[in-house]
């Protein structure tokens, strides 16, 4: 058959210029951020990989969704809005809105969980880990092995290994167990997918021990075009049915809308329990604001709402995914060690394989991160041992298998020349990663180390 290439299903209304620099004025800002990205200025930046949230380009009609914007304190029109849109496109009974993904984390955690409870996961994220932790749990990873391992082929790496799980059920009891936490599109793991079969039989196995499945449900868009892609059955289904189909699997999900919703801002708590929503609905008023706006302006609930929508349109995730996989292909075709399958919303360099001179310890992932900076100007971010952080009991650093370099891709911003660029970057910092040093680490902050953590060359 001829081949038929994506494109992108939109075209461009307005440009944001972009700021040049030059290897000099990079290398004095990446000594000042203390080599850690997160903390360049923006506009010392070329191509921003930092990440895909609340950093994607929003439509035409979401903007014009803005100027709809309820602004009322209580019961605003675009609180209704987005409670159609959930109940339409995932099928939860009980929406709470958030400021973003982690203030439904928190709010979750504080209901469900209870000093000494277990919550098994499929690999850990960062803000989530933490909120499961802040409210008395302890994480456990019950994501099967395959995705400790980068090039691993298995087509669905964020799956959860019902065998660990009930290890965990044998050990701790089931009643020590308020939920399984279960990703879609497994960030730590390289963006990998979790496959229907899997979430049929996690629902299967948690229902006969009575513990609940709570979706992470922030990049479930990109999950369901996997699972289209890879697993039997789907390949005529829309996105939008695979989506639900998820949904249904689960008792409640959080979400951060600054990805798949193509949003700057905003997310949600989702549940079916009546009795758990009137309780996230009561402490939403502490952290977040009014179980109907929860921290929210009216209008950011709007632009969401038509965000969800957007995000389930075929030839938008055939082409965002497309992308993706096109900046993968020109990586894998110049030999640089990147995490395989590609994932869904970005590379993941492999910098245990790029750099192989240095230990763990001498953060090869946040130098590598530096190092893509300092030559061209694109901002990546580190996925390895500083953003796993110390274990709370211990105080030890946590070593994960996998040190990544993450290039996220923002939904709807970049070309595929800038695709390209990006790629003659990383093969020329490749080319001398001999020379390469590693980093010490000089000023670590308490929580989510990651962020602001300060590095000085060793
Ligand atoms: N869950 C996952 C899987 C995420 O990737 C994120 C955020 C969150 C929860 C928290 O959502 O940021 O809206 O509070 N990930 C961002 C990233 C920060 O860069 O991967 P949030």
């Amino acid at each position: 058959m001829p081949k038929r290439s994506w494109a992108e299903p939109f075209k461009i209304k307005m440009v944001e210029l972009l700021k040049m620099t030059t290897p000099k004025q990079r290398k004095d800002a990446i000594k000042k951020a203390g080599y850690n990205t997160f903390l360049l200025k923006s506009e010392d930046v070329y191509i921003d990989l930092l990440t895909d949230s609340g950093t994607s380009a929003m439509s035409d009609r979401q903007w014009a969704g803005m100027m709809l914007g309820d602004e009322a304190y209580a019961g605003s029109k675009n609180f209704y809005t987005l409670e159609k849109a959930v109940k339409k496109y995932y099928g939860f009974k009980y929406m709470i809105p958030t400021h973003q993904g982690r203030g439904a984390e928190n709010l979750l955690s504080q209901i469900m969980i209870k000093q000494g409870d277990i919550v098994p996961g499929n690999m850990y994220f960062t803000t989530t880990r933490l909120h499961q932790e802040m409210a008395g749990g302890t994480f456990y990873d019950v994501i099967i092995d395959e995705a400790h391992d980068s090039t691993n082929p298995h087509p669905f790496k964020g799956n959860i290994d019902l065998n660990k799980l009930d290890d965990l059920v044998k050990k701790f009891g089931a009643e020590k167990i308020p939920y399984v936490c279960v990703a879609t599109t497994v960030n730590m793991a390289g963006g990998q997918p979790v496959s229907m079969e899997n979430l049929k039989a996690l629902r299967a196995y948690t229902h006969k021990h009575g513990i609940k499945v709570m979706l992470d449900m922030t990049r479930i868009a990109e999950n369901a075009y996997f699972i289209k892609e890879r697993e039997a059955g789907y390949s005529r289904r829309s996105i939008a049915s695979i989506v639900k189909e998820i949904c249904d699997q689960t008792d409640g999900a959080t979400f951060s809308g600054k990805k798949d919703a193509l949003v700057n801002i905003g997310g949600f708590l989702a549940l079916n329990d009546e009795k758990k929503y009137e309780e996230a609905s009561n402490l939403v008023v502490v952290f977040e604001g009014l179980h109907t706006y929860g921290g929210l302006a009216g209008r950011d609930m709007e632009a969401m709402a038509i965000g969800i929508e957007e995000s389930v349109d075929e030839n938008h995730i055939r082409a965002r995914i497309g992308q993706v996989i096109y900046l993968g292909e020109a990586l894998l075709d110049l030999n640089i060690p990147i995490v395989t399958p590609i994932g869904g919303h970005g590379i993941f360099i492999d910098a245990k394989k790029f750099l192989p001179h240095l230990e763990q310890l001498q953060f090869p992932a946040q130098a590598l991160a530096a190092e893509i900076y300092e030559d061209s100007g694109v901002r990546t971010m580190e996925r390895g041992i500083v953003s796993a952080g110390r274990n709370a009991k211990t105080g030890d650093h946590y070593y994960p298998e996998l040190e990544l370099v993450r290039l996220t891709i923002p939904r709807r911003v970049y070309t595929q020349a800038h695709m390209d660029v990006i790629a003659e970057s990383v093969e020329r910092v490749y080319k001398k990663r001999h020379k390469i040093t590693g980093l010490e680490m000089v000023y670590e902050p308490t929580y989510l180390r990651f962020f602001q953590a300060k590095f000085k060359k060793l």
